[in-house]
């Protein structure tokens, strides 16, 4: 006899991040991770050596300061805030900790984010897999096939939106369809990693539905747009009713002071943010662009990375990675999340983007 985990849980698949290093190689490009090429606020630096003065102390608990900071930014009650030290996939484990039984379902979209299945199962919870709708330049959540997919046993809906690693968008519109179609009962995760990147006017990441209704929880996070994937900060909004529940069973200091002081100084240096959207803003159309010339498909994206699709034969998807990688340039493979003729690709600095589009230019023309 040898302890045996719950059951489900050995059906996880192994999460493996984007690569970081080439062998042989000492300096790479790695766009590989949706990473910032901004990095972090000058601000929230001054308060990481600042903070490094009291960390014989333990840390506030209650994470009140970075709450109030997130707060008065977004215009939230910082009660309904809970932040996560871990990045915010621990907040997606700890929501369905708190919220899966064995043999619920949880409706997951075809090509979404990996850590909603394995927290799922996790729970010894079923994943309900929703395949998109797949237009010329994009792979979209089918918000009607996600109702379709529903049963008595749904208990939770995962959507990432801008989806990862499709780049995908659904509009407020679309969003609260999907919302309305559930039960009160179901409880829909909305993922905005990286909604602080949208400029369309027509998403709303997910504040409106928190605030009018029981059912609806949005998770934030500090690796993308503030540049401090390193730092590990989550924050989610929710019904006070889930908070609390959520308050009961995190760890008693979840955050640590780096954390709280760092996201503080991070969140409310809108100078900073302002310049990592334009930064954005210009690069992917242009990258996106560039791509299409060489034929091939580059997915419409509403984030920081692009989504492209090679032929099948010589000028494959893998082919692509390695001529790229002799170059010392890494973008992502993403045949672990179904799509196996893709790579996707973070926007860079300028002269990390206009090296990547030329490698990628190149090996079209070879
Ligand atoms: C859709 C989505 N959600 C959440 C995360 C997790 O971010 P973190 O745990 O660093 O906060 C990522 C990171 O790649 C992501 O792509």
């Amino acid at each position: 006899m040898s302890p045996t985990p719950k059951p489900g849980l050995l059906e996880v698949s192994l999460y493996v991040g984007g690569r970081a290093s080439v062998p042989g190689m000492d300096k790479v490009i790695k766009l590989s991770s949706n990473e910032s090429p901004i990095g972090p606020s000058p601000k929230a630096m001054e308060a990481l050596h600042a903070a490094a003065h009291d960390l014989e102390l333990y840390p506030d608990g209650s994470t009140r300061k970075l709450r109030e900071a997130i707060g008065e930014v977004h215009g939230l009650n910082p009660d309904q805030i809970v932040a996560g030290g871990e990045g915010s996939g621990p907040l997606l484990t700890m929501l369905a900790n708190a919220y899966l039984q064995p043999g619920d379902e949880v409706v997951i979209s075809r090509h979404a984010f990996q850590v909603y299945e394995i927290v799922t199962r996790a729970n010894s919870a079923v994943p309900v897999i929703v395949p998109e709708r797949t237009t010329n330049s994009a792979i979209k959540m089918d918000v009607e096939a996600m109702l379709a997919a529903l049963t008595p046993k749904t208990r939770m809906v995962f959507v990432a939106n801008p989806n990862n690693p499709t780049g995908s968008v659904l509009n407020r519109e679309e969003m609260a369809r999907l919302h309305a179609g559930l039960p009160k009962d179901v409880l829909l995760v909305i993922d905005a990693a990286y909604a602080e990147y949208v400029t369309a006017k027509d998403y709303e990441a997910g504040i409106e539905l928190v605030t009018r209704n029981d059912n609806v929880v949005m998770t934030r996070t500090f690796s993308k747009l503030y540049g401090l994937a390193g730092l590990r900060l989550g924050w989610l909004y929710a019904p006070a009713a889930i908070c609390d529940v959520l308050n009961r069973i995190r760890g008693p200091f979840n955050t640590s002071t780096l954390q709280q002081q760092v996201g503080a100084a991070a969140v409310r240096d809108r100078d900073h943010f302002w310049k990592a959207v334009a930064h954005n803003s210009k690069w992917l159309p242009w990258i996106t662009e560039e791509i299409r010339k060489t034929g091939l498909r580059v997915d419409d994206s509403a984030a920081n990375f692009v989504l492209i699709h090679f032929p099948k034969g010589e000028k494959n998807a893998q082919a692509a990675d390695a001529f790229l990688m002799r170059h010392g340039v890494i973008l992502r493979g993403v045949a672990s999340y179904g799509l196996p003729d893709c790579l996707r690709m973070t926007v860079g600095t300028e002269e990390q983007n206009r090296l990547a589009v030329s490698l990628i230019q190149q090996f079209m023309a070879a």
